[in-house]
């Protein structure tokens, strides 16, 4: 998809705020600074539309980003983010799991991994959960330009183990950096949008 048209249109926090047009919703989950913000920029063609940061944590509410009328992006605020006080990530965390087990537009969540190291005891438990509810989900493993193309393999492997991957379940390789990965990715969510 060549995207023109595209607008924040809510940061909710709460379900009662959530976009009532119906379109199509991919979510994209990870670790806060794993890249959510810069993978939306390139699918969308923005420099800097989805805001980034060098701070952990600074996205806090669920993002919708209108996509050319047709679909949403739905930003979910990163897990495992330790500088937030335990009440304040006990909320987030409903919403979170409300969001992504009640929400009948959700058409798939992409989730982010770094693709520099093995993923983390949460991103696997975030895996896990979205295998246990049987969410379609993509697995990125992004800021893939910090690491040389002879390794790509064996990163890619030891992602698939470490995060007890099925060989039909699906990942690939991105770089906001270089745009590596961008069609395939939009081929993805074309094929789960239905478009
Ligand atoms: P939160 O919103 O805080 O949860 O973070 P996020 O997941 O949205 O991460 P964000 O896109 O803000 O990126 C965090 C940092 O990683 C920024 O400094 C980005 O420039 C950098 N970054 C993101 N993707 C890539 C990539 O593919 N390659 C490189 N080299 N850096 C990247
Ligand atoms: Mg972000």
């Amino acid at each position: 998809m060549e995207v023109q048209e595209v607008e924040l249109v809510m940061s909710a926090v709460a379900a009662s705020q959530y976009p009532t047009t119906g379109y199509p919703e991919i979510g994209l989950v990870g670790r806060s600074n794993v890249g959510k913000s810069s993978l939306t920029n390139v699918l969308i063609n923005r420099k800097s539309y989805a805001r980034t940061s060098s701070q952990p944590g600074k996205t806090r509410t669920l993002n919708f980003y209108e996509v050319e009328k047709q679909l949403y992006f739905v930003d979910v605020p990163g897990y495992g983010y330790a500088k937030v006080s335990k009440k304040e990530r006990e909320k987030f965390g409903v919403m979170i799991e409300e969001y992504l087990t009640q929400r009948d537009q959700l058409r798939g969540v992409i989730q982010l991994v770094d693709g520099r190291h093995a993923p983390t005891d949460d991103d696997v438990s975030m895996y896990q959960w979205l295998r246990y509810y049987h969410i379609p989900t993509l697995i990125v493993a992004t800021k893939i330009d910090k690491i040389k193309p002879a390794v790509r393999n064996r990163e890619t492997s030891l992602i698939r183990k470490t995060l007890n991957m099925n060989a039909d379940d699906e990942l690939l390789l991105f770089s906001a950096q270089t745009k590596l990965g961008k069609d395939e990715v939009w081929q993805w969510i074309e094929k789960k949008i239905g478009g």
